[in-house]
């Protein structure tokens, strides 16, 4: 996992912090301004790439029933898998939180679900970033691999 935590000067890396794709942060830019977060007032944009190079967005949309609320990744997910695609590359998270707001628990479970291995960029309007592949925010998370005589359960 990568991180520059503004609280350490503002350049303390673990590693090379690899920059968010202009596209994906401009998508993830552009959801944001959609998100539909009158409660909570935190809106979250995300953006992810499938193999073939299509952008799906996604905003957190909340709720009256507060627990029904979604997140911005989830509702990414939703695009792509309602599209078809069922893999994506990268996923860039935008919020104006400082430090970047990074997936949920609930989210980094359905990340895991379709794209292990991408990578994940969480950014701010500092330019501050966390990143890591989906692994690295859920390890030894959970599947369910598709079997001729059922689900059988795995882990990574
Ligand atoms: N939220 C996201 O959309 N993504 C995250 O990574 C963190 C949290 C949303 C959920 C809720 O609408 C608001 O942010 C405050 O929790």
């Amino acid at each position: 996992m990568f991180v520059i935590d503004p609280n350490l000067s503002g350049t303390e890396t673990t590693d090379a912090v690899p920059a968010p794709d202009p596209q994906l942060l401009e998508g993830a830019k552009v959801a944001f301004k959609q998100a539909y977060a009158p409660y909570s007032k935190f809106r979250v944009g995300a953006a992810l790439r499938t193999p073939d190079g299509r952008v799906y967005l996604g905003a957190n949309v909340e709720n009256a029933s507060y627990g029904l609320g979604r997140c911005a990744e989830q509702s990414a997910v939703q695009a792509m898998a309602t599209a078809g695609a069922r893999e994506f590359t990268d996923l860039v998270v935008y919020s104006e939180a400082t430090p970047p707001a990074s997936p949920c628990g609930a989210c980094r479970q359905i990340l895991f679900e379709f794209s292990p291995d991408a990578r994940v960029v969480c950014v701010n309007q500092h330019g501050d970033v966390v990143s890591g592949l989906v692994r690295d925010f859920l390890p030894h998370g959970f599947r369910l691999e598709q079997r001729d005589d059922g689900h059988k359960v795995g882990t990574e």
